[in-house]
């Protein structure tokens, strides 16, 4: 063989790796909307950065017939690229090679790039497609997904792990996405699901379609797996693209701070006037978060999962910061179950990489009742207390209206660490509301009054003139100072300047014991 014979070879054999399962399997994915492997990656990295490994490992499987059926590459395109010239780690499992289930070679592509990307310190990005473990290689197969977890595991608070599903995803192929930092579907084409329908029928005796089982919107909804639901394939990488433009590398860089055009002495007027005059009143608290957030940019994650509180990811003055704020606008803001652990969550990645929190309050306390309460609510609650007391980030609050009871001392208050801790006059902070606390301190009493009415109003001016106002918490030294509330972009940024150098622990252990 001569060297032009051997460099046709070596295209060939790029060629046919190339085409995964064939032509007729890309056009069939195509035809549902759906694009390939290579497609993906091509829109995920910058131009002509990505360098593929393993392009020419097959599978090793010689039961039912499978010796006869390799690919070079197997069901996974793995390597390395670049986002905004900044490093990243891929894998993209290839659907046109036996549904993209998961053989023990394909494991080990996946485990190379998890490998190199620890040592490197680089996010990792897994853009899933996959049926699961491969039926053919049974127990090597479920070894390769082990392999695989374990890896998610110890990569966990290193570097950021970020998952995409594509299409319909089964059994390990979505242990994995669920052990990684942030998972987005894209809608009516994403499924995610321990078994299918079949399975579930004749387990269950349920009727249940894909979509209801583990579509996009349940996923983003109600079990809150899912971070963003994606309009499609290209939006679904979009996102993935801006969410790693504001996170560090790992976790001992900083995360990339940007130059900003946007001011900072900026005020926005507007706020001054948002809060309503009557203090049941719902208002927008992303307002707040526009107005005071660079260019007014708020990246938003888990948008439709426990909407009474609002996570995601903005910059003041190009500093990327992690958002948590309770949404008056749903629910009231309170918290419960699925508010704490989402608020839990995002607290403690923020923490694992470096990035401040900045908390904006409005919260009349935790949900009462039995749902609630036969649900776990104590042990859910507690996480986004132990959250915010563990996370040693800087920590910023701004109080803009409620903080009542133990949701005051769960939203990044002082007493947690909160480092910068601000209220606007609006601000409320108190055990409950006027209303509450005047029934239990004055039912009784009001109950003997010629006119109870009047009694409880007069009392509940009391309660709301001496208690439900910030300045006893600032006589306290609990709130550093009282706001304007149009000035909060410039307060803000200020004090996360000041606490760019903070340095802050916790006690030696192995590790904490969450309430999970
Ligand atoms: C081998 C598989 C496969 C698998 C799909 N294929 N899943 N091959 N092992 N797990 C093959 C099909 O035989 C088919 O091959 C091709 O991929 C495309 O699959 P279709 O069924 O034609 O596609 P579609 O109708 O879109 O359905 C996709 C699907 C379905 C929903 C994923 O294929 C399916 O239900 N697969 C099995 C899912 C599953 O139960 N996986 C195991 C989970 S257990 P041809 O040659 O016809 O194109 C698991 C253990 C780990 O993962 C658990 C760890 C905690």
């Amino acid at each position: 063989m001569n060297t032009s014979d051997r460099l046709e070879r070596l295209k060939n054999l790029r060629e046919q790796a190339k085409l995964g399962g064939g032509t007729e399997k890309i056009e069939k994915l195509h035809a549902q909307g759906r694009l390939t492997a290579r497609e993906r990656i091509g829109l995920l990295l910058d131009q002509d950065s990505f360098e593929e490994f393993d392009m020419f490992k097959t599978h090793r499987c010689t039961d039912f017939g499978m010796e006869q059926n390799k690919i070079p590459g197997d069901g996974v395109v793995t390597g390395h690229g670049t986002i905004d010239g900044r490093i990243v780690y891929v894998f993209a499992q290839d659907f046109t090679v036996l549904g993209g289930s998961l053989s023990e070679t394909i494991a080990e592509k996946i485990c190379k790039i998890m490998d190199l990307a620890m040592k490197n310190g680089a996010p990792v990005i897994g853009l899933n497609d996959s049926g699961g473990a491969r039926i053919q290689e049974g127990i090597e197969s479920l070894a390769g997904y082990s392999d695989i977890f374990l890896r998610n595991v110890m990569a966990s608070g290193v570097v950021p792990q970020i998952s995409a599903v594509f299409g319909p995803c089964a059994g390990g192929a979505v242990y994995s996405p669920a052990l990684t930092d942030f998972v987005v579907m894209v809608k009516n084409n994403s499924y995610m699901f321990l078994t299918g329908p079949k399975v579930v029928k004749s387990v269950t005796h349920e009727d249940v379609t894909v979509e209801e089982l583990g579509g996009a919107d349940m996923h983003a909804s109600k079990s809150g797996v899912s971070d963003y639901t994606a309009a499609s394939g290209p939006d679904a990488i979009a996102y993935i693209r801006k969410l790693i433009s504001y996170l560090p590398q790992n976790n001992i860089e900083p995360p990339p701070a940007l130059n900003s055009e946007d001011p900072v002495t900026r005020t926005a007027a507007q706020l001054n006037s948002l809060i309503p005059e009557n203090i049941n009143e719902a208002y927008d608290m992303k307002e707040v978060i526009r107005h005071t957030v660079d260019d007014g940019d708020f990246f938003e994650v888990k948008e439709h999962f426990a909407p009474n509180i609002i996570v995601g990811f903005a910059r003041y003055n190009g500093m990327s910061v992690g958002i948590v704020a309770n949404q008056p606008a749903h629910y009231s803001g309170v918290l419960d179950i699925d508010s704490s652990v989402k608020g839990a969550r995002f607290v403690r990645f923020c923490d694992c990489f470096n990035i401040p929190i900045v908390t904006f309050v409005d919260v009349p306390g935790f949900l009462p009742g039995t749902a609630q309460e036969y649900g776990g609510v104590i042990r859910n609650g507690a996480k986004i207390l132990y959250a915010y007391a563990e996370a040693t980030v800087p920590k910023v609050t701004v109080i803009t209206r409620k903080a009542y009871g133990g949701a005051y001392c769960v939203m990044s208050s002082k007493h947690l660490r909160g480092d910068i801790n601000y209220a606007w006059p609006s601000a409320e902070i108190a055990v409950m509301g006027a209303k509450g606390a005047v029934g239990v301190l004055y039912g009784r009493q009001a109950r003997k009054e010629e006119n109870p009415e009047a009694f409880l109003a007069e009392k509940e001016q009391e309660y709301q003139d001496t208690v439900a106002n910030p300045y006893v918490a600032a006589q306290r030294g609990y709130i550093d100072d009282i706001i304007e509330p149009a000035n909060s972009r410039l307060r803000i940024i200020r004090a996360l300047g000041l606490l760019e150098n903070k340095r802050d622990s916790n006690p030696m252990k192995k590790h904490g014991n969450i309430p999970l």
